[in-house]
């Protein structure tokens, strides 16, 4: 007799669910097990058991499971044709609440669906009687009391999903007699201490996902040649040190590798050249600083192989040395490119501009210096170009303005120098540009005032632009964040700055603008923080600043107001402004110590 391999469904993520169904259909159609026509008297008392411990039922499913039908018809049920014994239970995401009974284990043809429930308590030990269950997905659960490792008896196992219950305790060796395992879905599930070895003993493993848990220890040095088969490697987001195994280079097969946030350390020795079907590589956030011998970045070298590499994630890794020029022998199809917070040096390549394909380009935080090469006019896709806190000098390039699907441009931070290329303003899905903390001199250009996507920043802060701010800057309706301050900019604040109402922090600080605050900043009642100080204003402070609720922040100190300091709204609270260095101003708060105001004074 051809006995069906059972399945368990308490579960779902939309990927996984949707493999498994396909699997779940296929087993129920092979069932070729004969029975009474009245189907086994053992699965309806289980399936009785079930019900019981279902404390929530929102959608009432479970109301149909009562004496009026023969339980092959109860909704969500489906029996073997011949046999009448449970094959299938589906009641994916039906917001079940309750427990596991353990006469679940008697249901010996089952495949249970139950996805994104909210079932707990734990895994009855009699699941372990089910030997011949091929798939057990119980993931998006409320599942704890730790993973059983009476499991280990269900050596049929091919598939195991539990992602998402906080089980708590430790995996089981005993998971290791899973010979015929394929996929292995574990993360989310509050797991603690090591890998048992004997995980790494299933050859025939080819998905195998511990991310976000609390796993401690290393990887077995002969990982590569263990799992030949893997395909997916995820131990993202857990506590695991020691090497990243150079064995790995020879898991040929792996497309996916996500080893994030860990604690792996020493250099990384990789070669990445036999992975030729990869496409995702993320190891942000260890430490693969060497010993300070050569380089730490000669493993991009073995990437050039990789031809379907789409996303490479080497941010937060004490990587030091040069970027190679090998870099621009990676994909064409390579998306998402990070090195960032690293302590690479020396010149960007210009090989950079052909990587074609990237949409982000993350390379701040690190220490190169040098020109930004113009090959990064190439760069047609790029979304996303953030340089920023690195040293790099010279112009900016005028073929940025060629990256006409810009939406972030950080260049801030840097010795960059010379004019803001106007061409900018060709930029036209640019939302946030920050080029502060430059050397930048000239004019700011009005085509970059002429950006109606400018959403979110507009920082040019720290630089050394003069002349007035062009009234073009009314087109800036939409933004959030303005900074001019600390550059050499002057002439009166221009009036049409009232026009930019999305305005929630203005700060034109340190500059040299004169005359009076505008009366159509009035308009400007969004903002949160303003801070002109360390100009030379003058005049009295209007009257419209006491009454901008959202105001926390207000600074006009070290310019040359006079009258009287009112005393409500943000002038009530002493630590939400300062009026300190305008000489010519009288009463406000007692606790800013100002003259008070003579009658004849304040009607001036
Ligand atoms: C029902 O199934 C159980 C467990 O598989 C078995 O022990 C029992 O003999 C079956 N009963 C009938 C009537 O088939
Ligand atoms: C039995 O199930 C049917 C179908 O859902 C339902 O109409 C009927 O009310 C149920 N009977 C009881 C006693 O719950
Ligand atoms: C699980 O329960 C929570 C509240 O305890 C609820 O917000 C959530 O929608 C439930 N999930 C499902 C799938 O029913
Ligand atoms: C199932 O596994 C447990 C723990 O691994 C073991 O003690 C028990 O003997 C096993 N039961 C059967 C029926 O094999
Ligand atoms: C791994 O498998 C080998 C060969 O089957 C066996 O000798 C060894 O004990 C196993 N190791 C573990 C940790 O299970
Ligand atoms: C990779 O596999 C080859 C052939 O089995 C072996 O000689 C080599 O030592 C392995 N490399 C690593 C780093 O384990
Ligand atoms: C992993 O690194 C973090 C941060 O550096 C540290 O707090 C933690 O103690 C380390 N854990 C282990 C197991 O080394
Ligand atoms: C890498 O690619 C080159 C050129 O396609 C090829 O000659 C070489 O064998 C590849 N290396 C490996 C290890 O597959
Ligand atoms: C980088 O690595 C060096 C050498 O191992 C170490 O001293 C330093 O603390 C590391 N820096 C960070 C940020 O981890
Ligand atoms: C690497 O790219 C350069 C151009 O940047 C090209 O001249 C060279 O042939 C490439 N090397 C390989 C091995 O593809
Ligand atoms: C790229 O930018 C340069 C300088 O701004 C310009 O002369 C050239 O026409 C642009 N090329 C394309 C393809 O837009
Ligand atoms: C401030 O403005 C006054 C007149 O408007 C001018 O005399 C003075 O030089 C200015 N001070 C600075 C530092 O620009």
């Amino acid at each position: 007799m051809n006995l069906p391999q059972a399945i368990i469904y308490l579960s779902s993520s939309s990927l996984i669910s949707f493999l498994f169904y396909c699997l779940g259909i296929l087993c129920l159609t092979s069932a070729t097990v004969s029975a009474s026509y009245g189907g086994n008297e053992t699965d309806y008392l289980a399936l009785l058991s079930f019900k019981s411990m279902i404390t929530h039922d929102p959608y009432k499913v479970l109301t149909s499971w009562n004496h009026s039908f023969h339980f092959c018809d109860w909704s969500g049920i489906s029996c073997g044709k011949r046999h009448k014994r449970v094959t299938v239970l589906r009641l994916y995401s039906k917001g079940l609440e309750g427990s596991l009974s353990p006469h679940i284990g008697d249901l010996s043809f089952l495949q249970l669906w139950l996805a994104q429930n909210n079932l707990s308590g734990s895994i009855p030990k009699e699941m372990g009687l089910l030997s011949k269950l091929g798939t057990l997905a119980i993931h998006y659960n409320k599942l704890t009391g730790g993973i059983s490792p009476f499991l280990g008896n269900i050596t049929s196992m091919e598939r195991f999903s539990a992602v998402g219950n906080p089980f708590g305790g430790s995996i089981p060796d005993t998971l290791g007699l899973w010979k015929s395992l394929k996929e292995f879905y574990l993360g989310e599930c509050n797991l603690y201490g090591s890998i048992p070895d004997s995980i790494f003993n299933l050859s025939l493993l080819v998905t195998f996902s511990l991310a976000g848990n609390h796993l401690t220890g290393s990887l077995p040095s002969e990982i590569g040649n263990q799992l030949p088969n893997l395909e997916f490697l995820q131990l993202r987001d857990n506590e695991l040190a020691g090497v990243l195994p150079p064995a790995i280079s020879n898991c040929s097969k792996l497309r996916f590798l996500e080893m994030s946030q860990n604690n792996f350390s020493g250099k990384l020795t990789i070669d990445f050249s036999k992975l030729r079907d990869i496409y995702y590589i993320n190891l942000a956030k260890n430490n693969f600083h060497g010993r300070g011998e050569a380089d730490d970045m000669r493993f991009i070298d073995s990437l050039k192989n990789c031809t379907g590499l789409v996303y490479l994630g080497l941010s937060n890794c004490n990587l030091t040395g040069v970027l190679p020029i090998s870099i621009g022998n990676l994909s064409d199809q390579l998306r998402f490119l990070s090195l960032l917070e690293n302590q690479l040096f020396g010149s960007l390549p210009s090989s950079i501009g052909s990587l074609v394909g990237l949409s982000t380009l993350r390379l701040e935080l690190n220490q190169f210096k040098g020109k930004i090469p113009t090959t990064i006019g190439n760069l047609q896709k790029l979304q996303v170009l953030s340089l920023f806190s690195n040293q790099f000098s010279g112009p900016i390039p005028d073929v940025i303005g060629n990256l006409s699907l810009l939406t972030q441009l950080n260049l801030d931070s840097n010795k960059l120098e010379g004019h803001i290329p106007s061409s900018l303003g060709n930029c036209k899905e640019l939302n946030v540009l920050n080029l502060a903390d430059n050397r930048l001199s000239g004019k700011i250009p009005s085509q970059l005032l002429q950006l109606p996507s400018l959403t979110i920043l507009l920082n040019l802060s720290r630089n050394n632009l003069f002349g007035s701010i062009p009234s073009e800057i009314k087109d800036l309706k939409m933004l959030s964040e303005l900074d001019l301050s600390y550059n050499n900019l002057s002439g009166t604040i221009t009036s049409s700055l009232g026009e930019c109402i999305s305005l929630t922090v203005l700060n034109l600080s340190g500059n040299l603008f004169q005359g009076i605050i505008p009366s159509s900043l009035s308009s400007l009642g969004g903002l949160q923080v303003l801070d002109i100080s360390q100009n030379n204003l003058t005049g009295k402070i209007p009257q419209f600043l006491d009454k901008w609720v959202s105001l926390e922040f207000l600074n006009l100190s070290f310019n040359d107001f006079e009258g009287e300091v009112p005393v409500v709204g943000v002038f009530s609270n002493a630590s939400a402004f300062s009026v300190l260095g305008n000489d010519r101003l009288c009463g406000g708060l007692v606790t800013l110590e100002l003259p008070k105001c003579k009658d004849v004074l304040q009607k001036l």
